[in-house]
């Protein structure tokens, strides 16, 4: 299943800087009703002012029933949701959003557990370890960010239940002083790895983690098509063997969009290439693998189809 399309209003009750950039909203249903459940790793998608409709993970304990709190980047690069959250809402105001949704969820029989968080990508990390603190469970988190006045949650990390489980690093935006993650990864321990940041990073522990167990490695990304989209990007067709049907994929438009707008669904859930549920046969022709789910021998029959186009100007697939 893909994100829920926002449903339901709540009202934002605090909007306060975390960290350079970064905008932390706490949110409470328009009524004061409790809000749906959700288990740590879980995320929203929340549409802004001017329409934007954007995924972002719940950073507070799983156990608040009374309020979401989520951490938006503002990114001037972006596509414009989270500007347009940042600096067109106020307290008081109302957004829409979905009821949440979980593609990142903790293992639950896992002995102990390894975070890897980068700038931002530690807000499902926030509400993981908020979890794992009320039940006693062991974990380590890496978290690297560019500086600490970049990092956000840094006070509160440094204290309480978290003592002695972080460690936080800043390359001050110098490749050279990037943390070596090698003699963390280097030795699988029987913990499960929980990865959230930005794309490098992902690649980097995909590529350290290679002898690991995959059931035990887990990534999380929201970069969708729209954003993944590189400039030279063509547009391609793609033939669904089963019907027949031949779809056009524009440039900023993944198979799997292209295939729904013509009526045609398949199995989804992270739509950021990383959960491996829309995995789908590839009968002709060569894709663009752009996920960060197949192993290099699985990469000529298989495709994901949330993200990832095509190098040839048509692919058939299963579907
Ligand atoms: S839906 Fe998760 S990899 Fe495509």
């Amino acid at each position: 299943m893909a994100s829920p399309a926002p449903s339901f209003p709540v009202r934002i009750v605090r909007a306060e800087q975390a960290a350079a950039d970064i905008h932390l909203f706490e949110l409470r249903d328009a009524r004061d009703a409790p809000l749906p459940e959700w288990s740590a790793g879980a995320h929203i998608a929340v549409r802004s002012p001017n329409g934007s409709l954007r995924k972002y993970s719940l950073c507070n304990d799983p156990a608040e029933r009374d309020r979401y709190v989520i951490a938006v980047k503002r990114d001037p690069h972006g596509r414009g949701g989270s500007v347009d959250l940042v600096d067109n809402t106020r307290v008081g105001d109302t957004v829409a959003i979905g009821p949440p949704h979980n593609a990142f969820d903790l293992a639950p029989r896992a002995a102990s557990f390894v975070f890897i968080a980068g700038g931002i990508g530690i807000t499902p990390i926030m509400s993981m370890m908020r979890t794992l603190n009320a039940d006693g469970r062991r974990y380590r988190l890496y978290y690297l960010t560019r500086s600490r006045e970049h990092t956000a949650f840094a006070d509160e990390l440094a204290g309480g239940d978290f003592r002695g489980k972080v460690l936080m690093h800043h390359d001050e935006g110098d490749p050279e002083r990037s943390f070596d993650l090698w003699p963390v990864l280097e030795k699988p321990t029987g913990a499960h790895v929980y990865c959230c940041g930005p794309r490098p990073l992902l690649e980097a522990v995909r590529d350290m983690t290679g002898h690991w167990s995959k059931a035990a490695i887990h990534f999380e990304s929201f970069v969708d098509a729209g954003a993944a989209a590189k400039p030279d990007d063509q547009p391609f067709t793609v033939v669904l063997a089963r019907s027949g049907d031949r779809i056009e994929v524009p440039p900023g438009v993944s198979i799997l969009e292209a295939m729904r707008a013509r009526g045609h669904e398949a199995p989804s859930s992270c739509e950021s290439g990383t959960c491996g549920t829309c995995r789908t046969t590839l009968l002709a022709g060569e894709a663009d693998h752009r996920d960060l789910v197949l192993m290099d021998d699985e990469k000529a029959t298989q495709v994901m189809i949330c993200v990832s186009r095509a190098r040839t100007p048509e692919i058939a697939i299963d579907r």
